[in-house]
């Protein structure tokens, strides 16, 4: 997966559109964020439109989060008032990833590229990051994929894996959020136009 996306960087970035669906789900998690609250953008990519949206547009603290150095690189070009660290967030160090640190996590279109029997050990690592009534804009899929691979996605091999949607949507509840939303999102046509569950949740506020 890392390998994957340190290749495809600059194709994924020419490629990445946004609908007015997703930029709407941003705006919605962002209004419901304190000025200058900490974001985490979990799968951070290359930051368009979601960390530079959130830090450029919306003044909020961004941490971006992504295991490839090439995504990272583009990232810090397009949003240089945030913050971006390499790290596997599956695998985040809790001296650095304090419990309570963020008012939001985003995390859109990565958790699908991580083995689902991982989804619930995730969403309780947001869980625990997040303050109480800390938000999570979480964007997986609509549909299931059991660890499907296409050989050449963008240009690389490429691997997706979820559970259909009542079950992604049982895991944020299971993970102890309260949920706000769910909606079917269709990705950019220029991108494929592809269908993603998004949820919109909020950690107990005790
Ligand atoms: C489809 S891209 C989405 C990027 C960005 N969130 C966006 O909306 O355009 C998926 C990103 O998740 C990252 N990713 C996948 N699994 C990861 C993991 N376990 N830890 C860190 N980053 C991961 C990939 O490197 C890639 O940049």
């Amino acid at each position: 997966m890392q390998a994957g996306y340190e290749r495809v960087a600059g194709a994924y970035q020419r490629a990445r559109g946004s609908s007015p669906q997703e930029l709407a789900a941003l705006a919605d998690f962002a209004d419901r964020i304190a000025p200058a609250g900490t974001v985490l953008d979990a799968g951070c990519g290359a930051g368009v439109p979601a960390a530079r949206y959130l830090s450029t547009e919306r003044g909020l603290r961004v941490t971006g989060v992504d295991f490839a150095v090439a995504q990272l690189a583009l990232a810090r070009r397009s949003v240089p008032r945030a913050t971006f660290l390499q790290a596997d967030i599956t695998a985040l160090d809790p001296a650095v990833f304090r419990d309570g640190m963020f008012d939001g996590i985003c995390c859109l279109y990565a958790i699908i590229h991580i083995p689902r029997e991982e989804h619930a050990m995730l969403l309780a690592t947001f869980r625990r990051l997040l303050k109480p009534g800390g938000m999570l804009l979480l964007s997986t899929g609509d549909g299931a994929a059991d660890g499907d691979i296409e050989a050449d996605w963008l240009g690389a091999p490429m691997y997706w894996s979820h559970y259909p949607r009542d079950t992604n949507v049982q895991l944020v509840r299971d993970a102890g959020f309260d949920l706000l939303w769910e909606r079917a999102i269709v990705e950019d046509a220029a991108f494929g136009g592809g269908v993603h569950l998004f949820i919109l949740a909020r950690a107990p506020l005790g």
